[in-house]
């Protein structure tokens, strides 16, 4: 079978664990080329999904209050294993619904470490959530990151400018301050987990950034000029700083890109509020 039936098999799968281990394992087969070629099988709809989460609103989803009880905790896991479980279909997404658009073999070797990676921090928070007494689809969740990858479904271009780079990105942004508030309680086992997760999504920004200045080039497109134009066509409101400038940096982000997008010009502030 080719990678694109591998790809739709494991987008299918509707169990968030066995989708995590098949994840790992079709990107093994795809390294040691037991899976080869990309064949033309289309992704799903609509990804596999379990029962639970009931899926809400995001204003009706619980807030994530990081306290000494473990309450709160369960709650920022949770919320957290959600979007990595979300990120596994889109990474496998983004390597199935574009094979037919003449991408170089290193654009599927790099959406498919995103997924591994994605596949691992799932499983990881979901050991978490063991430890604390609690499971993925115990609370509910929201839908937005999937509804953000419907919108742009049609467009590598629009796909690229922000599943990576607004959503991926803002997690680099809002991630220290989980780390610091998890050691801050006492639970360094989960601020590990976030530690090893922030690390790796530094890479992640990193490859959609690479991938969205290679398909700029073939259309002959400005890139800055291009993700201001899908930003504000795809994304509805202005991004929300303060940003992790170094993390963006280090993942070849330039200011250039999001600072004219902020919802405010203080840039190098520290938030507004620090909930
Ligand atoms: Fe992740
Ligand atoms: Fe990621």
């Amino acid at each position: 079978m080719p990678l694109t039936a591998h790809l739709a098999g494991a987008l299918s799968i509707t169990d968030p664990v066995e989708k995590a281990g098949q994840t790992r394992l079709l990107v093994a087969g795809w390294r040691d080329g037991s899976i080869a070629g990309l064949g033309t099988t289309p992704p799903p709809v609509r990804p596999g999904r379990p029962a639970r989460p009931e899926l809400k609103p995001p204003r009706d989803v619980p807030r994530r209050r990081i306290g000494p009880s473990a309450g709160g905790r369960i709650a920022l896991l949770h919320a957290i294993a959600h979007i990595e479980l979300n990120a596994i279909d889109l990474a496998l997404d983004m390597a199935c619904r574009y094979a037919d658009a003449d991408l170089p073999r290193a654009f599927f070797d790099d959406w498919l470490g995103v997924a591994d990676d994605e596949a691992r921090h799932f499983l990881m928070l979901n050991d978490r959530l063991a430890k604390l007494d609690a499971t993925y689809g115990d609370l509910p969740a929201h839908d937005g990151l999937w509804q953000a990858a419907q919108e742009t479904a049609h467009d590598l271009l629009a796909r690229l400018a922000i599943a990576p780079l607004v959503l991926e990105a803002r997690g680099l942004d809002v991630t220290p301050a989980m780390i610091d508030r998890l050691r801050a309680v006492g639970d360094d086992e989960s601020a590990d987990a976030f530690a090893i997760i922030m690390h790796d999504e530094v890479g992640h920004v990193g490859v959609g950034k690479r991938w969205f200045d290679y398909v700029c080039g073939l259309q002959r497109l400005d890139p800055v000029s291009s993700w201001h134009r899908l930003v504000g066509t795809y994304f509805r409101g202005p991004l929300k700083p303060p940003f992790n400038i170094a993390a963006r940096e280090a993942a070849g982000f330039a200011a250039a890109f999001y600072q004219p997008m902020s919802e405010r010009d203080d840039l190098f502030a520290p938030p507004a509020d620090s909930g």
